[in-house]
């Protein structure tokens, strides 16, 4: 691969990737290069203003999903989508979101090009965690956690056990942290309805102990570091490639 190629995997255009060159910002295993036309062998470690490049062939992306977007690739009613959000040069080909977050909910949504690991992060046999911070009604109490505890009924499936650590608890609302290891529709919604609290605002904070960059602000994204994909791909169970 190309120099000049690599260096534009971090986000950046053709363009830029050429003035980081020329500016001395990059290094190839240490020294600084300004040839975009050299070639790279397997192995050859790349910095960016001291950050390394992922050369992996995926791209791996964490976004603070906004409410108001739809966890989808496009809508064919036009609805705006976390795709959207990207600018085109982060469009990449096979990009799609890792599992999906209801239209008003809002955190981490992670975006990869790598289909094998999608699947693998929400595959219900790997029962990936996920924490979500809810604001719903009424006092949550001990009795909640021990119900979440022993799995809940919900008309068409039992939520598996799942933790649930009060923040705070006042007569008319409650903040609260919700640990669920499978996917299912609108689940911490129903999980905490079920229990008689109905959610007023949820986040999603992490999935497989990968957290949402607090520097995000909603709508905001960046690409995950080499070190947080080396720790999806390790609990996908998939070899990085
Ligand atoms: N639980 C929900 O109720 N909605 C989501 O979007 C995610 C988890």
């Amino acid at each position: 691969m190309r120099l000049d190629k690599a260096v534009a995997m971090t986000g950046v255009s053709r363009k830029q990737a050429k003035a980081l060159l020329s500016r001395g910002a990059v290094t190839v295993n240490g020294k600084v290069s300004t040839d975009g036309a050299a070639i790279l062998s397997a192995g050859d470690e790349v910095l960016v203003n001291g950050q390394r490049v992922d050369l992996s062939p995926h791209r791996h992306i964490m976004m603070n999903k906004p409410a108001g977007v739809l966890t989808a690739t496009s809508d064919a009613r036009g609805e705006d989508t976390v795709m959207d959000l990207l600018p085109e040069n982060m469009r990449f080909k096979d990009l799609g979101p890792v599992g999906r977050l209801d239209r008003d909910v809002t955190g981490l949504i992670l975006l990869t090009t790598d289909g094998e690991l999608a699947h693998r992060l929400i595959s219900p046999k790997r029962g990936i965690e996920k924490r979500y911070t809810a604001l719903c009604e009424g006092r949550l109490d001990e009795s909640d956690v021990l119900m979440f505890e022993q799995g809940l009924e919900l008309s068409d499936f039992t939520a598996k056990p799942a933790r649930l650590e009060i923040l705070d608890a006042k007569d008319d609302q409650s903040l609260c942290r919700v640990y669920v290891s499978e996917g299912k529709f609108h689940q911490v919604k129903r999980m905490l309805l079920s229990v008689g609290h109905p959610v007023l605002r949820l986040r999603r904070d992490s999935i497989a102990g990968l957290m949402l960059d607090q520097s995000l602000t909603e709508g905001q994204f960046r690409f995950l570091t080499p070190e947080e994909t080396d720790l999806l791909y390790e609990r996908a169970g998939l070899e990085k490639p």
